[in-house]
């Protein structure tokens, strides 16, 4: 028993001064910014392209803010994280990183000072990149012109203030070091999974999180997630689309930011959408490939082209617009884009209502959002804008329409909580 507990004694301070070494980490020297002309074009141009794909000026730029140079804020349930100035700006940028300081944020989630990072900054993601992709990033970003823009102070309650915690959060979580291709895997195969586990962070929006921020794996994974009141649709077997998703379709949507048999990508996946329409097309095919295995089996003769002629007869063959306040709503401000496809087309692709995965969600939280807040940044512009209801329509009429929408186009019965959830999301 005496044993016993010396030897607990002696773990628990084993650990205790384990983590106290681990949380400590050395800064790395600052050096002069590099000059611009030391990297290659194509270096230059290839870490744009993955740039675009890694989505960081998406998270690095603040509305109406100059591009790259942070402050942009990042509420976590934990408080508020700002997210900081990538170019190379001597003082308040990432003049004075070196490449090896760049990587090492990138593997370990660790600033050139030698200070954790939170991984509200998806380095759990970022860890699995390559040493070539990285230095064509490093050269990407360093040959920015330098901004200075201080990132604003983070707004973190105790204990999550305290970096060194990350620590514990990365011994009990985070899975460190570059992509390990499965010798059973096909090239392809292996490819898609380097970018969507890598470099596109795919999973940071769309697992959901444990109560201490980190995804959740196994059937959990890619199971959807909340974000910024946007629903991240699952991308397994979960996923409650109304025609089931194929390595084709979701090629068609990663090329186009829309899918015919889906519809459009809105909200967060617009820019992400925006970034994988830059990618090589190949590239775009083997992250389909590897996105289908987290997918069910279709039977050998499912079509989507003949499910989206039954879903579009069905809606539109048995419609009574007029027979409910939110049916007139409909006609009145939504069926002059939205129609059943024999009318002009006024702009864009004007997705078919009856097929839009939005309808058949197991919440409202995306239609609704769309008909508040419009789509003004389409994936591409050639998928055309939508305007924004939430000035044109009360709760009122905007749940009507919700109701409408879900019993009479999707089939399904209306969503239990719309009141709670307008008025929450407006
Ligand atoms: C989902 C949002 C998000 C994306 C996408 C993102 N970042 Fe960040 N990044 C952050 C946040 C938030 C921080 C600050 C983290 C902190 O304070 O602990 C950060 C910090 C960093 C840092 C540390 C900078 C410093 O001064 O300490 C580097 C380097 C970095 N990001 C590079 C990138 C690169 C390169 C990309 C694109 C490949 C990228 N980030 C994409 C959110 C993001
Ligand atoms: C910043 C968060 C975020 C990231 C990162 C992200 N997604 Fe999404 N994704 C969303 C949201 C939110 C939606 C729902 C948008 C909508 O329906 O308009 C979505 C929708 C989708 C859909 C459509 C699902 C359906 O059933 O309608 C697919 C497919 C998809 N994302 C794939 C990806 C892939 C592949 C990646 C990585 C390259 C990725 N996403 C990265 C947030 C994200
Ligand atoms: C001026 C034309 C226009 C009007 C009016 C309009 N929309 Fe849209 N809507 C669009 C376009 C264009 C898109 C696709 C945008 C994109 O992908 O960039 C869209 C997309 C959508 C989507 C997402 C489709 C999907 O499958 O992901 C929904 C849902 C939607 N609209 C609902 C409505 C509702 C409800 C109304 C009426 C309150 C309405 N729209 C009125 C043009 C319009």
């Amino acid at each position: 028993m005496k044993n016993f507990s010396l030897a607990a004694i002696g773990g628990i301070a084993g650990l205790v001064a384990a983590c106290l070494l681990l949380s400590w980490q050395p800064g790395i020297a600052p050096i002069e910014p590099p000059e611009p002309a030391s990297f290659s074009a194509e270096a230059i141009a290839r870490g744009q392209q993955l740039a675009a794909l890694g989505g960081c000026a998406t998270c690095h730029t603040r509305d109406g803010g100059a591009a790259l140079t942070g402050g942009r804020a990042m509420p976590t349930p934990f408080g508020t994280l700002y997210t900081t100035n990538l170019t190379p700006d001597r003082d308040t940028g990432i003049g004075a990183w070196s490449f090896a300081a760049f990587k090492r944020a990138m593997r370990e989630g660790i600033s050139r000072e030698g200070a954790f990072l939170y991984p509200a900054f998806p380095y759990p993601a970022f860890t699995r990149v390559g040493d070539e992709d990285l230095r064509d990033l490093y050269a990407y970003l360093m040959s920015r012109p330098a901004i200075a823009a201080a990132t604003p102070d983070d707004r973190l309650r105790f204990p999550y203030n305290q970096r060194r915690i990350m620590a514990g959060w990365n011994f009990l979580f985070f899975d460190e070091g570059p992509f390990q291709p499965k010798p059973q895997r096909d090239a392809a195969w292996n490819r898609g999974a380097y970018l969507v586990e890598g470099l596109g962070h795919c999973s940071a929006c769309h697992s959901p999180r444990n109560v201490l921020g980190a995804e959740r794996s196994g059937r959990q994974r890619f199971a959807g997630a909340t974000v910024d009141g946007w629903q991240a649709p699952p991308l397994n077997e979960l996923s409650k689309s109304a025609i089931a998703w194929t390595q084709a379709t979701l090629l068609e949507y990663l090329r186009n930011g829309f899918s015919r048999y889906h519809g459009a990508a809105a909200g967060p996946m617009a820019p992400v959408a925006a970034g994988l329409t830059q990618q090589p097309d190949a590239d775009l095919q083997a992250m389909a490939r590897y996105l289908a295995t987290f997918l069910p089996e279709q039977p050998g003769d499912f079509s989507p082209e003949k499910r989206k002629v039954e879903l579009e007869q069905r809606t539109y063959g048995t419609l009574q617009p007029v027979s409910s306040s939110g049916g007139r709503i409909f006609s009145g401000a939504c069926m002059a884009c939205h129609h059943d496809g024999d009318g002009p087309r006024l702009d864009g692709v004007q997705p078919s209502l009856a097929v839009s995965g939005k309808l058949y969600a197991a919440t409202p939280d995306n239609l609704l959002k769309v008909i508040l807040e419009g789509i003004g940044n389409p994936a591409r512009p050639q998928l055309g804008y939508m305007p924004a209801f939430r000035h044109s329509l009360n709760n009122e009429q905007i749940i009507a329409l919700a109701r409408y929408l879900r019993e009479d186009f999707a089939g399904l019965p209306a969503w239990p909580d719309l009141e709670f959830k307008v008025a929450k999301l407006r």
